[in-house]
């Protein structure tokens, strides 16, 4: 699979079977992380990788209401980091960018790998710091959800999730996002 393949196939998928997890499969989703830039190379991402089954189970109660889907996960990662462990110039903050960026990586090729990868945001941080054991100070800026897609949809998920399990949600279009030569520059027609 090329870049532009697992990025087109990556998607938020939320009807899941159990896989199996590896110590392979973690270090090579990690080695993702390790190689991804950062400002000055500081590297700033933290990561906890929770795949066993009791631990699993305890993780569940730290989603949020609407993310009952995510106890199918075979794998939980949580993103963590710190802004003191990047750089910060003058008002630009950036170690969830590089953070952001990492877990990206270990999203992309979790897609190669035939795996769905679903970043959420719609967690309780205090539960998942007291579960983890992760200090007051380290911010847990996303749990990526991890499974093997099943083919039959979830038949729990509200109406809106079902429609997303078949259709991408709608993007906004290109001219709405991308200026040319200014803000706000008309960018040219594709064709
Ligand atoms: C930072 C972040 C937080 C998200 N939080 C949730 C969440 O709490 N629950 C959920 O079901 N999906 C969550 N999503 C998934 C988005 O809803 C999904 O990516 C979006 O609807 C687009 O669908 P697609 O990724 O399949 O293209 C989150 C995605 C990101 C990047």
């Amino acid at each position: 699979m090329d870049v532009k393949e697992a990025i087109e196939q990556r998607r938020a998928y939320r009807s899941f079977e159990t896989v199996g997890i590896t110590k392979e499969l973690i270090y090579d989703l990690a080695e993702c992380a390790q190689i991804t830039a950062s400002c000055f190379s500081n590297q700033p991402w933290q990561y906890v990788f929770v795949y066993e089954k009791e631990m699993l189970q305890k993780m569940h109660s730290v989603l949020s209401s609407g993310n009952e889907w995510a106890q199918k996960a075979s794998l939980i990662i949580a993103a963590l980091g710190k802004k003191e462990d990047d750089c910060v110039i003058h008002d630009r903050i950036y170690y969830q960018f590089d953070i952001g960026m990492a877990t990206s990586a270990m999203i992309l090729r979790a897609t190669e790998l035939g795996l769905v990868a679903h970043p959420i945001a719609g967690y309780s941080p205090k539960k998942t710091r007291e579960i983890l054991h992760i200090p007051d100070n380290i911010d847990v800026i996303a749990l990526v959800i991890v499974g093997k897609k099943s083919n039959k949809i979830k038949p729990d998920l509200s109406v809106k999730q079902i429609e997303e399990e078949k259709n991408r949600p709608e993007r906004k279009k290109i001219k709405d996002f991308v200026f040319h030569n200014k803000y706000g520059g008309k960018i040219n027609d594709k064709n």
